[in-house]
């Protein structure tokens, strides 16, 4: 069974519905794929080093990914650094206006750790619409199916 994590940050109503979309469409791969979804407080060094690939999700607050997503990047980045090459990863973030800097961001973060980023970050910007959790279920089924399909 290859593992997928997911590491969620779900500060509102919206965020948690964007999250339990995207669960529910990985879990259609769960027969193949073992999904672990997590807060991103609760993710452990040991988690990233022994998932197959990561789906990050989080909001931009004051121009940056969310602290509590920097806070996991703070305390696993140095035990990722060199035992994570090439771990597939996807990125989604929930913005009120803008979500580019945060897109750079763990883009940058991903390039540190040379994970391979299976397509660019996914931007939710603007009022909330339903069309967000589509996309999002677009992004956690691939994601799964790729890792299932040994694409990634
Ligand atoms: C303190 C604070 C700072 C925020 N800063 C930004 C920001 O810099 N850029 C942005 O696009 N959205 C910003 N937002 C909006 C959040 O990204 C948005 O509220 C969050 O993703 C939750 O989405 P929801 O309102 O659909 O639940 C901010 C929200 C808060 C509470």
């Amino acid at each position: 069974m290859k593992k997928l994590l997911f590491a969620s940050h779900t500060p509102s109503d919206n965020t948690r519905k964007l999250s339990q979309h995207c669960l529910a469409k990985m879990h259609a791969y769960s027969e193949t794929v073992e999904i672990y979804h997590k807060p991103p407080l609760e993710i452990t060094s040991d988690d990233g080093l022994t998932c197959d690939g990561l789906v990050i999700a989080t909001t931009e607050n004051i121009g940056y990914m969310a602290g509590l997503t920097k806070d996991m990047f703070d305390r696993c980045y140095n035990d990722w650094l060199y035992h994570t090459d090439g771990l597939p990863v996807a990125f989604y973030i929930r913005a009120g206006l803008d979500g580019t800097a945060t897109a750079n961001t763990l883009g940058r973060f991903a390039h540190a750790l040379r994970w391979r980023m299976v397509r660019p970050p996914l931007i939710l910007k603007g009022d909330y619409i339903t069309d967000f959790e589509e996309q999002v279920a677009e992004l956690g089924g691939g994601f799964a199916a790729g890792l299932e399909a040994g694409i990634f």
